[in-house]
């Protein structure tokens, strides 16, 4: 199968189901929704969609526990329904990833209901059992197999009575992870991604693929560690290029397809391990953690106030270190972040902000993605106690440094700064009461309270406002788009060490754009090198009114960005 770059003119827009649109009615969004958006996501400009899992699951980490591969959450619809929403999105020029989690599944997913029942059933060998380091069970002195911790739950081991045995499990105790080093789940693993593909979906999103392959001694990591033990026997682990190539030559290349693997830990050194175009390329692109301000899920737990100049060294560092030979990914948000305005912008400046958020990253050399709700400038929520969250990571996360004595009072402020629950508040489609979210009657509850301010920030009061983010975030992908110079530009920025201005410019032979973002709440000077003359380029896109210079500079004002063409 001949394979194209597509995916390098691609723009995503990424669906979390449960809060995406609810059409039946329940209060959980599902695939009627989508299917009654499909029409909004096309509006954007973008030209796929990567679904969250939209498989059946218990939950307990929102679809990344998976019962069943091949079929479709009841909640959210069926299969036929599925193939009604990828027609229709293929209909409108959009392609279709779907989320791949093959890390671990869920513990009520059948391959592990009997694997954990016997040492020698068709599933035994299918997750990760060991034997206790001091035999039995855990109230008759039994301990795990190591010390290593799981990243949502406490230790990574759970003992399991039938077998006198622990299963690994690097997030909560519903997720098993896989054994990978079983030729029988890697055939599974070809399994489920040719079954998408005679569906005709477009690729996948793999879900922190970089930890599928543990060192198979398991050793225990250094005690003095203090959080994540255990992480460097299986980030990285030993076997994941072979596996990832077996997937590649067994399943992926023989479809026009693109994937993008999340890698919590990884540098631009090691990305070119997976992603270097050529004969053993494993992935198209990775999802890096570096420019969120975090290298982990967990470490989102450290306070560290926004700094502009780490979020530029990131970008710069990943856009300069993958230009010869690998592509980038681009994101600002997905279903794992608190909203981005309100981390790394002003919600005071909401949608200037916004606005200069969006031009720092689309412009950019790689497919960008924008997460539902960040094109509308939604805001994080305001939990008043743990138990309001749904994320299981923020209630293990709670309790653990409770654990440690920390204060009520400083955990919830923890709580509300970390949250992943920022990012799965229902979609603010308009003011009434559901905020269009809710289908049917717009009567049932809502799975998740919906941020109260759905009754000024909404997509309805966006569309009828010329100027909203919506509005620019429309403006920006279809400039994206247009300009070969985003795809195809060398990668320069400015002023590296200023902590209130974020400039930069993509040049090539014919074209030079020139990106200028500020990201303070106060009046910030730029003045353009000489091979710049912002009097001769073209203002193309812009978040106030006028664009006033001084001779060859100008103030910004607040969150004010500008992009100026050359075409040389
Ligand atoms: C990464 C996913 O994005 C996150 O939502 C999930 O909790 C973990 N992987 C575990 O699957």
């Amino acid at each position: 199968m001949l394979q194209t770059s597509w995916y390098k003119d691609a723009v995503f827009y990424q669906i979390w189901p449960r809060s995406f649109c609810d059409g039946n009615g329940d209060g959980i969004g599902d695939l009627w929704g989508v299917l009654e958006r499909l029409d909004y996501i096309a509006s954007l400009g973008v030209t796929g969609i990567w679904f969250s899992p939209l498989y059946p699951s218990p939950q307990a980490d929102f679809g990344y526990d998976i019962t069943n591969y091949y079929d479709i959450n009841p909640e959210y619809g069926t299969l036929d329904l599925f193939r009604q929403v990828l027609n229709g999105a293929h209909e409108r020029g959009l392609r279709v990833i779907m989320d791949l989690v093959v890390n671990h599944t869920s513990d009520e997913c059948a391959w592990f209901q009997e694997s954990r029942l016997s040492r020698d059933n068709t599933y035994a060998d299918w997750y990760i059992w060991r034997d206790g380091k001091t035999p039995g069970a855990p109230e008759a002195g039994g301990t795990p197999p190591n010390n290593w911790d799981s990243l949502f739950e406490g230790g990574a081991w759970e003992y399991e009575p039938a077998r006198d045995q622990w299963y690994l499990h690097i997030f909560a105790k519903k997720q098993p992870d896989l054994n990978m080093d079983n030729p029988q789940v890697r055939s599974e693993v070809k399994k489920i991604m040719r079954f998408f593909f005679f569906f005709c979906v477009d690729g996948f999103r793999e879900d922190v693929i970089t930890y599928i392959s543990k060192t198979p001694e398991l050793p225990d990591d250094s005690p003095l560690k203090p959080a994540a033990r255990g992480m460097r026997y299986y980030d990285h682990g030993p076997r994941v290029h072979e596996y990832l190539r077996e997937f590649r030559n067994g399943a992926l290349s023989h479809y026009d397809c693109m994937t993008v693997g999340e890698a919590p830990m990884i540098t631009p050194q090691k990305a070119l391990e997976y992603c270097a175009e050529g004969p053993n390329q494993e992935l198209n692109m990775v999802f890096t953690f570096e420019h969120m301000g975090a290298d982990c899920f967990f470490t989102e737990w450290i306070p560290r106030p926004f700094d502009l100049r780490i979020y530029k060294q990131a970008l710069s560092r990943w856009q300069t270190g993958l230009a010869k030979g690998a592509w980038n990914s681009l994101y600002l948000e997905n279903h794992d972040h608190p909203r981005i305005i309100s981390r790394y912008g002003s919600e005071e400046y909401r949608v200037e902000s916004g606005k200069s958020l969006a031009a720092s990253y689309l412009f950019l050399r790689g497919t960008p993605f924008v997460y539902q709700g960040q094109e509308i400038g939604m805001t994080n929520t305001r939990l008043e106690s743990v138990e309001e969250s749904a994320d299981v990571s923020t209630l293990n996360q709670y309790r653990r440094y409770r654990y440690l004595h920390i204060p009520k009072g400083t955990l919830m402020r923890l709580v509300n700064r970390a949250t992943r629950d920022h990012a799965r508040t229902p979609m603010q489609w308009n003011a009434n009461q559901g905020a269009g979210f809710v289908g049917g009657s717009g009567n049932a509850e809502p799975w998740f309270p919906i941020n109260p301010n759905y009754t000024s920030i909404n997509v309805e009061a966006a569309e009828a406002d010329p100027d909203s983010l919506l509005a620019f975030y429309r403006k920006a992908i279809a400039l994206r788009r247009k300009l070969d110079v985003v795809r195809n530009g060398n990668y320069r920025e400015f002023k590296h060490h200023s902590s209130v201005l974020y400039a930069y410019a993509r040049e090539s032979e014919r074209q030079r754009l020139l990106v200028v973002c500020s990201f303070a709440g106060k009046l910030a000077y730029y003045s353009a090198s000489d091979d710049y003359d912002l009097r001769k380029g073209e203002l193309v896109l812009a978040n106030y009114a006028d664009a006033p210079l001084q001779g060859n500079a100008f103030f910004l004002r607040p969150y004010e960005c500008r992009v100026y063409l050359w075409k040389d």
